[in-house]
């Protein structure tokens, strides 16, 4: 039934029309949750990143090693390479300016000082480091000085494990569906300047890391090219709660996690993957997660997923994660703002003290 409206009626219609897909906005706007203790086997746990997010995972591996069990590094450097702000950091250590031995040092020094957990509960651990040698970042030199760092810092030598591939500066996803996938072996990617930092589809970093770290049981492996596991939402926490009301702006006031569908009333196992810069929500929302290659595994093994979020501040204008001392001297200690913030969500969700 057509019919001609009057214009103030028009108008009136236009109003309501305006204020109801507001309304529908906010409604379907996704719930921010807090994050609860959860059921959890009783094991140490494992953490890995990309980028400074695995930078950032070794820093919370060597300093929390007590409530750890290894960590699993893509494409990142050694703890403390980079303690003289953003800019050393993106142009200095990782062409060599900094030497390993003060990396070596300033780790047993902070762990003489009860800075950071005794270097002695580093000895049974795991360490995996995905090194890809077409990064004009960093020198593969610089990336390979993470197993000499590990060696004498007291992990076995046998322990720790170095993967080499030809590609340039990304996650490895082994994501047949990433239209980056094959270009990234040949073409350059635009990340670090732009694009979602994920790419290369013969290995899949999220399940290999993984895995090794892991060990004791052989995780499954998600089939590369057909139909995807169904996933289930991947939802937001809070993570302000984490933070000193004086601290807010050193991290996203939400972070992403991700729980299996098999871990309902189930003791599943927990992982925390940290983004590389560039890589998080305020950029990106979750793409970067989602094409992480982390949920595909996490849902085939009951791995319970958290993904922090790092945002951009005063000389952290990638939202990296600070592991160059933005947040100010103590950032590679407990004591450090991002560093307690990690470390109260790990304690949240399984009970344990880590500070
Ligand atoms: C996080 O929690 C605090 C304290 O309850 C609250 O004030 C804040 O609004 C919450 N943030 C979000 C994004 O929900």
């Amino acid at each position: 039934m057509a019919f001609e409206m009057w214009s103030p009626l028009k108008s009136l219609v236009i109003k309501i029309t305006v204020i109801s897909v507001l309304l529908n906005e906010a409604r379907a706007a996704p719930t921010v949750l807090y994050l609860k203790k959860m059921m959890l086997i009783n094991e140490r746990l494992t953490i890995s990143g990309f980028d400074s997010g695995g930078d950032m995972a070794s820093q919370m591996h060597v300093a929390f090693s007590k409530n750890f069990r290894g960590v699993a590094m893509f494409a990142s450097i050694w703890y403390m390479c980079s303690p003289y702000g953003f800019m050393y950091y993106r142009e200095k250590c990782g062409k060599g300016a900094n030497k390993i031995s003060n990396g070596i040092n300033a780790a047993r020094n902070n762990a003489r000082n009860m800075l950071i957990d005794p270097l002695a509960g580093l000895a049974d651990q795991k360490v995996y480091h995905w090194i890809p040698n077409r990064d004009e970042l960093v020198d593969q030199a610089i990336r390979t000085q993470v197993k000499t760092f590990y060696e004498k810092v007291g992990v076995k030598p046998a322990n720790i494990m170095l993967k080499y591939q030809f590609s340039y500066h990304i996650m490895p996803t082994a994501n047949t569906a990433d239209p980056l996938c094959r270009e990234s072996q040949i073409t350059k990617p635009d990340y670090p300047y732009s694009g979602v930092g994920t790419a290369y589809c013969t290995y899949y970093g999220a399940y290999e890391g993984l895995n090794y770290l892991i060990g004791n049981v052989e995780l499954k492996k998600p089939v590369i090219g057909t139909t995807p596991a169904k996933l289930e939402p991947v939802r937001l926490f809070n993570q302000s709660v984490f933070l000193a009301s004086a601290d807010q702006d050193f991290l996203d006031p939400v972070g992403y996690y991700y729980i299996p569908s098999g871990c309902k009333g189930k003791p599943c196992r927990l992982h925390m993957f940290l983004h590389g810069c560039y890589l998080n929500r305020d950029r990106l929302q979750s793409q970067f997660v989602k094409r992480s290659g982390y949920l595909e595994v996490a849902e085939l093994n009951n791995i319970i997923m958290l993904f922090p979020q790092s945002i951009y501040f005063d000389g952290n204008d990638l939202g990296c994660w600070d592991v160059f001392g933005s947040t100010g001297e103590e950032y590679a200690i407990k004591t450090g703002i991002q560093m307690t913030a990690l470390a109260k969500m790990l304690e949240t969700v399984t009970g344990k003290t880590f500070l």
